[in-house]
């Protein structure tokens, strides 16, 4: 049986790699007091994104202007286009809280992200769509299947079967896309192969997230992403939202619950409040889109092995650790995925062997006891900290509300996989609001694992939107 971990253990690390451990635990640390003022400069941008004249934030209305009763029913499909996968769901709605779900994943090949060819995107979303309803529907179906699109970057909407695409993020960077509407983009893919499929709904992660969740349990106040990238969606009141006036169909109530996807991985992009390191800077000025997803960047997946690179880097030049070894790897951005600083800090041996084994696997280095303490430590700060910054945006939504308790419903390979976060991030709300200290479910603000947001919520939004569409409103 494996020795339980000794997290954080320094003993018999040298002094000069003792104080690159504690100019690191400096700059990667933030203060309860820190995470307070963050929060409230948070409220300000969100209202800010509200308001006509916008800001950072781009709060962008979901139009999905019912909360689902429960009993919606039938047969759905749903598309994930996340960071990382493409997700096929078929979902089948019981009409009384409950659902089924059949789903295959197809892993978005790696140059896509980059690609000079629109059409090559949508290509590959019809043509997963097209084995999988081929597989699931053998002899046809007798009327076109709606589907829920979940579209993980931020689009804006007049509609909610349009959206169009504001800038790219998570390191997708395609020519062309960007200030234009992806659904006719999809459409014309799936009509040219003929698939019994009618696209009825755009949606966010976040969005779906917080709708399924809602379908499912009547007290969430919010669904939150902590994957590749971070934001998080909650319903708002029509008459809070007055960049929205005079823009809404005439049977809207001024009470009616709009849900929200905020976007808020745009949070501080202009650098007031959020203690960026140098890596946090030249990880966005390496970036396709610098300037944009501050937040992000310096809490979501797809970018802490990127920063955990940048820092093993800059001790490396400074002579301190790694010397003579072949860093050819390690000077190639984005090498490390979340999967890296995740698995160090889940070594559980002292000596961190299972570390040793991933350094010279993965990237072909030899290392030292010590330096794998080092190294370990690195993980846990950025990942620690990453946690306590992410919750900055939960903490502002429910101050905004006035919601003095709830649930939140999160999603998203960080907090599901990255470990010790779920507690991390728990604590950092406690911090920010001064809770006596105890069990993460003891807490007023409780984050739950989400039912699946971009499958069975994308289904719930297109089961609304159809009802809508076929009343004839918009
Ligand atoms: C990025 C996207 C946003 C999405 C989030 C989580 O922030 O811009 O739309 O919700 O990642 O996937």
């Amino acid at each position: 049986k494996k020795p339980p971990a000794r997290k954080g253990s320094m003993a018999d690390v040298p002094s000069k790699l003792l104080n690159e451990v504690k100019e690191f635990e400096e700059m990667f640390s933030v203060s309860a007091e820190k995470l307070q003022e963050v929060t409230k400069h948070f409220i300000t941008e969100l209202n800010q994104g509200l308001s006509p004249e916008g800001g950072n934030i781009p709060m962008i209305p979901g139009w999905v202007v019912e909360c689902p009763t429960g009993k919606e029913k039938g047969d759905f499909l749903a598309i994930d286009l996340g960071g990382t996968n493409l997700r096929v769901v078929l979902v089948k709605l019981g009409g009384d809280r409950t659902f089924d779900t059949t789903q295959s994943k197809y892993k978005i090949p790696d140059a896509m992200r980059t690609t000079k060819n629109p059409d090559e995107l949508f290509v590959f979303i019809a043509e997963s769509l097209k084995s999988f309803v081929e597989e699931q529907f053998p002899h046809g179906v007798s009327e076109p299947i709606p589907l829920g699109f979940t579209f993980s970057f931020p689009a804006s909407q007049d509609r909610i079967n349009q959206g169009i695409l504001q800038t790219w993020t998570k390191g997708f960077d395609i020519p062309n896309i960007e200030g234009h509407d992806v659904v006719p983009m999809l459409v014309k893919e799936i009509t040219k192969r003929n698939l019994p499929i009618q696209v009825v709904a755009l949606i966010n992660d976040t969005t779906g997230t917080l709708v399924a969740s809602s379908y499912t349990d009547g007290d969430t106040k919010m669904g939150v992403i902590f994957g590749t990238g971070v934001n998080g969606a909650y319903y708002e009141e029509v008459a809070n939202i007055p960049k929205l006036k005079g823009k809404l169909a005439d049977d809207i109530p001024a009470t009616a619950p709009m849900a929200i996807n905020c976007e808020y991985g745009s949070f501080d992009n202009e650098h007031k409040i959020l203690p960026r390191t140098k890596y946090d800077i030249a990880i966005d000025e390496a970036s396709p889109r610098p300037g944009q997803q501050t937040f992000e960047k310096m809490s979501s997946g797809y970018y802490l092995g990127e920063i955990l690179r940048l820092a093993i880097l800059d001790v490396y030049e400074k002579g301190c650790i790694l010397c003579d070894q072949d860093m050819t790897k390690l000077n190639t951005p984005y090498i490390m995925d979340t999967s890296f600083p995740s698995r160090i800090e889940n070594d559980p041996f002292e000596n961190l062997e299972d570390t040793d084994e991933i350094l010279q696997n993965e990237l072909g280095i030899n290392t030292t006891v010590p330096e794998r303490k080092l190294i370990r430590r690195l993980c846990e700060l950025i990942g620690l900290r990453a946690a306590r910054l992410s919750v900055t945006g939960i903490a502002a939504v429910f101050e905004k509300r006035g919601y003095k308790s709830g649930s939140v419903a999160c999603d998203g390979s960080v907090f599901n996989r990255y470990p010790g976060f779920q507690e991390h991030a728990a604590q950092a709300l406690r911090d920010i609001f001064g809770w006596e200290h105890g069990p993460a479910s003891s807490y007023p603000i409780v984050l739950t694992a989400a039912e699946d947001g971009s499958g069975a919520g994308a289904a719930v939004i297109a089961a609304l939107s159809k009802k809508r569409l076929e009343a004839g409103k918009s």
